[in-house]
């Protein structure tokens, strides 16, 4: 009998991750044989973890906090948006045995935000809060929706400066501290710091969501994150979290592997019907 084509997710935790859940879902619904399973690797072990994968035959990985920058330095190939948000989420065995490194993130983030709530990018002001991996990973395909301009806050200014720096070339985007927010306005305003899960929020000021903007924290939770409420409270058309982003992601990792894109929106809903229960 054939073994069913291996896949997994690697973590630091990891008890935690949906992936398993929704890549079976994934493969149930579009008949691919695989199995795709859990594993919780420290950043010490990552290499040896990966290559020991790929060596009992293992077909592809994802890999979230803390290992996706030692994903990126560990792949052979990158795709071009991977290699500018230096970090992988995805890896693939290639047909030559090579190891291709991509970031499915940002694309992630973008097919929630348009095709999943319509939420127009193109020639809108974007201000994101936080200058660390997870806004790295989603700057470029942000850009490449012709938006008006990105402005990114962070507590660390000089990180916030030098991040948009690396992405000039690609577009209108500037670096600033959280004081600098003052009498600016965005139409979207995406939360990619770490302060959510933990209750906290970075110091916005009043007025610095557009009318009919829209709010978006990378995190999600089983209840509203403190970003969301903010976004609430401050009257926005929309104020999501990342669960949609989540599934995307996924998906689109899933097509990079099986070469097939499963529907998003019945895994969506589940998942959002489950957190509601
Ligand atoms: P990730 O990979 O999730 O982006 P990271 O690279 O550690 O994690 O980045 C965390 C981000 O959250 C950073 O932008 C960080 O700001 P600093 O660069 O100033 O550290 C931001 N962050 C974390 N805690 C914060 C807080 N209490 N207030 C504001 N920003 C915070």
């Amino acid at each position: 009998m054939k073994s069913l084509d291996r896949y997994a997710v690697f973590g630091y935790p990891i008890t935690h991750s949906k992936s398993p859940r929704i890549h079976k879902i994934f493969a149930e619904q579009t008949g691919q044989a695989i199995e795709y399973s859990a594993q919780e690797v420290p950043a010490g072990q990552f290499s040896a973890a990966v290559a020991a994968f790929f060596a009992d035959g293992g077909k592809g990985l994802n890999c979230t906090i803390p290992l996706k920058e030692l994903a990126w330095a560990y792949a052979d190939v990158k795709t071009e948006r991977a290699e500018l948000s230096k970090a992988v989420n995805t890896l693939a065995l290639q047909a030559d045995g090579s190891i291709l490194g991509d970031n499915t993130d940002g694309i992630g983030l973008v097919t929630d935000l348009m095709t999943n709530h319509a939420v127009t990018l193109a020639g809108n002001r974007i201000l994101i809060l936080g200058a660390g991996g997870a806004s790295r990973g989603i700057i470029a395909p942000i850009l490449e929706q012709s938006v008006h301009s990105i402005v990114i806050a962070n507590r660390t200014v000089d990180k916030a400066i030098n991040l948009a720096q690396e992405f000039h070339h690609k577009g209108s985007i500037t670096g600033c501290g959280f004081n600098d927010l003052k009498n600016q306005q965005f139409d979207l305003i995406i939360n990619a710091t770490s302060t959510s899960l933990s209750g906290q929020l970075p110091p916005l000021p009043e007025a610095l969501l557009a009318k009919n903007g829209v709010c978006y924290d990378l995190a999600y939770n089983n209840e509203p994150t403190v970003f969301v409420r903010w976004g609430l409270e401050n009257h926005a058309l929309k104020s999501l979290d990342g669960l949609g982003m989540l599934v995307e992601q996924a998906a689109e990792a899933f097509f990079i592997w099986r070469g097939i894109r499963p529907k998003t929106r019945p895994v969506i809903e589940l998942l959002n019907a489950e957190r509601k229960m």
